[in-house]
């Protein structure tokens, strides 16, 4: 483990030494990806439609300070563009517009030599034709003037719009932006969120479902991108074993795997990180990290995944902060680790998650019945009759990554190339009815998984995950062992 850990540092070392002088790094997804991605949806689109895609908004944190800013994981699929306040139009048959014909028309934020001397500079028009290789592209304003007729198509598809887009003082926002297109497609703004089928032409559900079939299946230069950003949250992972000691704050060790991240270069966290010692590891997503203190002898639940490019891992280790499990700790952490493996053992193309999901339940009810912590498995015995789930496994055990941590893709069998997560847990909160020994245990174990045809790939095992590797690990010497920093409170 050691050795190949520290290969696998070397390697990203030399990687990090070979890029200093460039701005950015050169393994995006390039544009033939994204062309590619848009000519897969153009062939499993109906006849006569177009599928309409709009970027995030721009989401407000307080007065003048915004949310950084996030792609819509769609909108990026298709056309590698990280800017808000744009649309992009992807036609099944040939359109004409002054004399040119194209299948796909792109519009984007206009340039601004103000904002764009705060903000950094923007693509425009040129950057779209030229960097992302649309067709067509033009700047938001010209929205208004596009002159197409929508009720020519059988099916103008997309998604039902969620009312948390800002209306701004810039021209052609993607308020703007929707407002004209609701005009342009006739939407009657009272259309319910529900998916019923709408009287005209305007189908607000199949075009989730043609995401689903291509998103869920990853390509080659995916896989690249899933590799790379679950590598770094296994090392993240790997470092706080060795580095983590009662004492420390949940903040901190949040820290510790974060600093990885960014030193590996990934860009943001995939979702946020989840650091929860003791009971709060019992709360399944626990996000304040604010423990100032975690106590020798508790057991610390992280989950936490690097996203790198826009993938994102989606990696969990719960480790006993003093290096040692309790034998308490260590039944119920075996106990998922068993249910893991047995999920694993069926791991391929044609299982289905159900089939993943029972796997685990199986294991884990079971082993709780042995343990005396249900007293069978008769669902009365193991329903919590408050939330209607199983009372110390309430939550599924698998699910896509990609773009998105609970990615898109379709949820029956399994496919060669589809990556998703194996993510069995047992949480037994303070005051549960069982003995108190109990209490106070939270364990989840999540990797992520290649689907082959014949198996899986585990591609998160940078990280020890039984309970032996892991406590022999933590008695490794940590590189944060040195970081000191002075008293900054005064006398
Ligand atoms: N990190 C959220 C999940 O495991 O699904
Ligand atoms: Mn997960
Ligand atoms: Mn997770």
């Amino acid at each position: 483990m050691c050795i190949r850990n520290l290969i696998i540092i070397l390697l990203f070392s030399a990687c990090v030494f070979s890029i200093q002088g460039q701005d950015k790094l050169d393994d995006y997804l390039n544009s033939d990806f994204h062309k590619d991605r848009r000519q897969l949806l153009r062939d499993i689109m109906p006849n006569n439609s177009v599928a309409v895609f709009f970027s995030n908004p721009v989401r407000n944190r307080a007065n003048d300070v915004d949310y950084l800013y996030h792609q819509d994981p769609n909108f990026y699929y298709l056309t590698g563009h990280k800017e808000p306040h744009s649309v992009l139009l992807i036609f099944k048959e040939l359109q004409l517009l002054d004399g040119k014909k194209y299948n796909e028309i792109i519009f984007v934020r206009q340039h601004d030599a103000l904002k764009e001397l705060y903000n950094g500079t923007r693509l425009g028009k040129e950057g779209a034709e030229d960097q992302l290789k649309i067709q067509m592209a033009f700047e938001g304003p010209d929205f208004t003037n596009y002159n197409i007729n929508f009720s020519k198509f059988e099916k103008v598809l997309f998604y039902q719009f969620i009312g948390d887009v800002r209306q701004t003082s810039e021209e052609a926002d993607l308020y703007d932006l929707i407002d004209q297109f609701k005009t342009k497609v006739n939407y009657q703004n009272d259309l319910s969120l529900d998916l019923e089928p709408k009287p005209n032409n305007i189908d607000l559900t199949t075009l989730d479902k043609l995401m689903d079939r291509m998103r869920g299946i990853k390509t080659d230069e995916e896989i690249v991108l899933l590799r790379k950003a679950i590598n770094i949250s296994t090392m993240g992972q790997v470092e706080v074993m060795k580095a983590i000691k009662p004492g420390m704050s949940e903040t901190e060790i949040q820290g510790l795997h974060e600093y990885i991240f960014k030193k590996y270069q990934a860009e943001y966290e995939g979702y946020p990180s989840i650091v929860g010692a003791g009971h709060n590891g019992c709360v399944l997503h626990y996000i304040d990290n604010y423990k100032p203190k975690i106590e020798d002898g508790e057991l610390i639940l992280m989950d936490l995944g690097a996203e790198y490019h826009g993938y994102t891992a989606d990696v969990t280790r719960t480790i006993p902060v003093n290096g040692k499990f309790t034998p308490e700790q260590k039944a119920i952490y075996d106990l998922v680790y068993q249910a893991q493996e047995a999920a694993m053992q069926i791991c391929k193309a044609g299982t289905t998650f159900s089939d993943l999901y029972e796997a685990t339940a199986k294991v884990v009810n079971q082993g709780l019945v042995e343990l005396g912590i249900y007293k069978s498995t008769n669902k009365k015995d193991m329903i919590n009759p408050e939330t209607g789930r199983n009372r110390y496994y309430p939550h599924g055990c698998c699910h896509h990554i990609g773009l998105d941590v609970h990615d898109k893709g379709t949820y029956t069998e399994l496919e060669e190339n589809m990556v998703i997560t194996i993510e069995p847990g047992i949480y037994i909160p303070h005051d549960s009815p069982t003995d108190p020994k109990w209490w106070d245990i939270p364990v989840r174990i999540e990797d992520d998984y290649l689907i082959k045809d014949d198996g899986c790939e585990l591609l998160s095992d940078l990280a020890p995950r039984s309970s032996d590797e892991i406590e022999k690990l933590m008695k490794e010497p940590s590189v944060f062992d040195q970081v000191m920093l002075p008293n900054i409170d005064k006398e």
